[in-house]
């Protein structure tokens, strides 16, 4: 450590560039951990002495009443040290978010194949899952009838939600009145989230009633209390730590739960350190996904296709549970407007029961679902009057004056009209457009198809007081920094952009900032990191701690070097006033012999929202993130195969603070909405309601050979008019919205095998199977 003697005020002749720490592009603070196989995830994790694992018993019907569990045969089984059912919680027998629904493991009834009845921990993790494959012998029910449909659960009034209802003017009235009216049905089906480490939780007893437990979740402070409440304890005898996860995208918002849950109560039960890492055949069995949606409705347009009023149902597939349905459905009906003004409108949400799995967050939180109703729309009037879709689009865009969305927020900063103009232009639309026409002219099997479509996406989580963030930030004595945040690192980024804002912040390196693992005895009460709000609300609160310490260096940096404390400039490792700089490690050795704190929490709240639940009206989101993309599509109408030959996305993240994770983030959620749209298709057994697409043997996740053949992505570099961290805009998940373009333009590669003004009835996933349906329908 320097002495105060020795420190060294430099001095320069002209004052050097500065070296910002944001908006430039960084590799993932663990890339060369991810590649070389040396990041930890929780199964990497150094087994304690004594490990147990655990795994799960799964109903082997869709509904019926639960009479017994052989625990006695099970618990003979080799290497099995115990074996735990609903009775064995000490606590409440639940692990739902919002509605105290969904039991960690079944009591009474079982509501869908593949729902946890037992738990069986045992001395290795292969004799624990023998024994929980004996489910079928060992678990006695008597089946009852079950729904396995939404469309079902919804004629019977079975639902895990009160409806919701969205309205504004009389859109019944301006249907009526309409010189064009369209109504239509159509279904998109749920998705898996498919992230590559599974659910799993480690648990491991600490002295005095105490636990911690390594969970791959998004959402630390929520399984800290559910474990709490499971046990009949409090919040501080639980600490949850995540490192990172292998990706979440929604399935370890919530649904981490269960698994973190049972752990808990198997350690604290036994006293001994319990894992349980479920498979992917159980992971898909047991939890649920994107909620699939079903539509009716019915439009009244004019001529030039401008929607005059809509109306329609959305009935989601929620499951056995309420889980997150809710606030799942309250977006839906929030983007359903995506980019369009829509004068009268009437919007009716129903969230079905069914006996499934209970889904959940995906990314996009029901906005996709809500968004893709009104394109299927627009291209149908299109179709319906032969215009080009991309027209009609542009006619209905949210314009000066036309503005204001169904929910009540105005659409400040509206950039859809300029980017998609960009777009349409830097894709070469309208040639293509041609020059498509003229190739499927000639081209009886093989048929191109192209499509635009916009996405506008409000930021901030529904329920407002979930739009707070905590961080810590530590410097020591050598200069290092060290934060940590309330936010989870899932493979997004999220650590890489807040160290660059603390580095940003007290001008040293990225490299000089490190981010340790998110853990509630750290920052308490914390929000999922969800809603792509992860950089917004983390990187606020950082950028607040890091202020501070900032803020208590200056005074003496000022006395040390002379000047005003405001005109310091804190940059590439030091502090300069005017010419004079002392060194960053320096300033902050001597700052800790003068006992100046040198670490500092720092705290954030989104401002302006607000939000009636009840009426579902409020400005909900602090700005929004638009984009559009422009994908072109090659089908082979003998096969059904499609290809995207290529796509063009320009998309709004502000004034990016790593254009290179974004990119990043905008492909992945490009080729993962692809896969929703085209690929991945969940098929239950009609009768006995098993999910019979639960490994990637017949589940199709979208691989490279999948992705855009010509693959273009650009930054809409245009800095947030809203006050976010350094004016960038969340990016995790509104580019999902993307890839509609690649299922409408299948849908018009397959309208030109049919009449002119065709409309396709093209099902999502827009499989093989539905492809050459579609032909033979419009051939027909
Ligand atoms: N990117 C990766 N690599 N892995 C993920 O699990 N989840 C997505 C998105 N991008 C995800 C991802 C989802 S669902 C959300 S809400 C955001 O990241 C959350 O992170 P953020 O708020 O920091 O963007
Ligand atoms: Mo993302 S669906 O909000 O976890």
């Amino acid at each position: 450590m320097n002495k105060p003697a020795d420190l060294p005020i430099g001095v320069t002749a002209d004052a050097p560039a500065l070296q910002p720490q944001v908006g430039v592009s960084r590799a993932h603070e663990a890339a060369h951990l991810h590649v070389s196989g040396e990041a930890v995830y929780i199964d990497d994790i150094a087994e304690a002495h004594g490990t147990l694992h655990a795994a799960l018993g799964l109903s082997p019907i869709a509904h019926g009443t639960l009479v017994s569990i052989d625990v006695e045969q099970l618990r003979r089984q080799p290497g099995v040290v115990a074996v735990l059912t609903a009775a064995d919680i000490p606590g409440e027998n639940n692990c739902g978010p919002l509605v105290h629904d969904d039991p960690i493991l079944a009591d009474g009834e079982l509501r869908y194949v593949g729902q946890p009845v037992y738990a069986v921990i045992a001395t290795d993790r292969e004799l624990a899952r023998r024994a929980a494959a004996m489910a079928k012998q060992f678990i006695v029910a008597t089946p009852l009838p079950a729904v396995l449909t939404a469309r079902e659960a919804h004629a019977i009034g079975q639902c895990v939600i009160p409806p919701m209802h969205l309205a504004r003017g009389d859109a019944a009235a301006a249907i009526a009145a309409a010189p064009h009216r369209l109504d239509g049905e159509w279904a998109v089906g749920g998705q898996e989230q498919f992230y590559l480490e599974g659910q799993i939780s480690y648990a491991l007893p600490q002295e005095n009633q105490a636990l911690l437990i390594h969970c791959s979740t998004q959402h630390p402070s929520e399984m800290q209390q559910l474990v709490a409440h499971a046990l009949g304890w409090q919040s501080h005898q639980v600490t949850v730590q995540c490192r990172r996860m292998g990706g979440g995208f929604g399935g370890k918002e919530s649904q981490s739960a269960l698994f973190a849950c049972v752990a808990a109560i198997a350690a604290q039960r036994l006293r001994r350190p319990v894992k349980l890492r479920i498979d992917r055949d159980d992971d898909f069995l047991v939890t649920g996904r994107r909620h699939g949606f079903d539509y009716r409705w019915s439009v009244g347009f004019d001529p030039e296709g401008r929607i005059l009023g809509a109306e329609i149902d959305l009935i989601s597939n929620c499951g056995h549970s309420a889980d997150l349905s809710a606030p799942v459905m309250a977006r839906a009906l929030c983007h359903f407007d995506n980019a369009y003004w829509l004068p009268n409108v009437s919007m009716h949400g129903y969230g079905a029961k069914t006996h499934t799995q209970s889904n959940t967050a995906f990314r996009g939180f029901g906005g996709p679902q809500g968004a893709l109703a009104i394109e299927m729309i627009l291209d149908g009037i299109a179709r319906r009057i032969g215009l080009d879709p991309l027209l009609v689009r542009q006619r209905n865009f949210y314009r000066e004056g036309q503005d204001v969305t169904p929910y009540g927020q105005r659409v400040e900063d509206n950039l859809i009209g300029p980017l998609t103009d960009r777009l349409i232009e830097t894709s070469g639309y309208h040639a293509r457009r041609a020059e498509i026409a003229a190739f499927n002219a000639t081209s009886p099997v093989l048929k191109r198809g192209l499509a635009l479509t916009p996405v506008k996406f409000g930021i901030s989580f529904n329920v407002v007081h979930l739009n707070q963030a905590g961080a810590l930030v530590h410097v020591y004595t050598d200069g290092s920094v060290l934060v940590n945040h309330g936010g989870t690192e899932m493979g997004q980024g999220l650590n890489t952009k807040v160290a660059q804002v603390v580095a940003h912040e007290l001008g040293v390196p990225v490299s000089q900032v490190r981010a340790s693992a998110t853990d509630t005895s750290k920052v308490a009460n914390t929000s999922a990191t969800a809603a792509s709000t992860g950089s917004d609300l983390n990187g606020k609160a950082a950028q607040d701690a890091a202020r501070k310490i900032r803020q208590r260096l200056a005074p003496l940096a000022a006395r040390l070097l002379g000047g005003a404390e405001d005109a310091l400039v804190f940059d590439g490792g030091e502090v300069r006033a005017g010419a004079r700089a002392v060194g960053f490690k320096e300033l902050v050795a001597k700052a800790y012999l003068e006992r100046i704190q040198l670490w500092s929490d720092g705290f954030y709240a989104t401002p302006g929202l607000h939000w009636d639940r009840a009426k579902l009206q409020g400005n909900p989101f602090f700005y929004y993130a638009f984009g559009a993309a422009v994908a072109e599509v090659l089908v082979d109408t003998l096969t059904g195969e499609t290809r995207v030959l290529r796509a063009d996305v320009l998309h709004d993240v502000g004034q990016s603070l790593n254009p290179a994770l974004d990119i990043g983030q905008v492909e992945g959620a490009f080729v993962q909405g692809q896969g929703w749209l085209t690929s991945e298709e969940l098929v239950w057994h009609p009768q006995t309601g098993l999910l019979l697409t639960h490994a990637p043997s017949t589940y199709k996740i979208p691989t490279a050979n999948d992705m855009p053949r010509d693959f273009r992505v650009a930054l809409y570099d245009a800095p947030n008019a809203a006050d976010s961290i350094h004016r960038s805009k969340a990016v995790g998940e509104p580019p999902l919205l993307l890839p509609f373009s690649v299922l409408l333009a299948i849908k018009d590669a397959v309208a030109a095998c049919g009449p002119q003004r065709c409309d396709p009835p093209l099902r999502a996933p827009a499989t093989p199977e539905a492809v050459l349906d579609a032909v033979d329908a419009v051939r027909a």
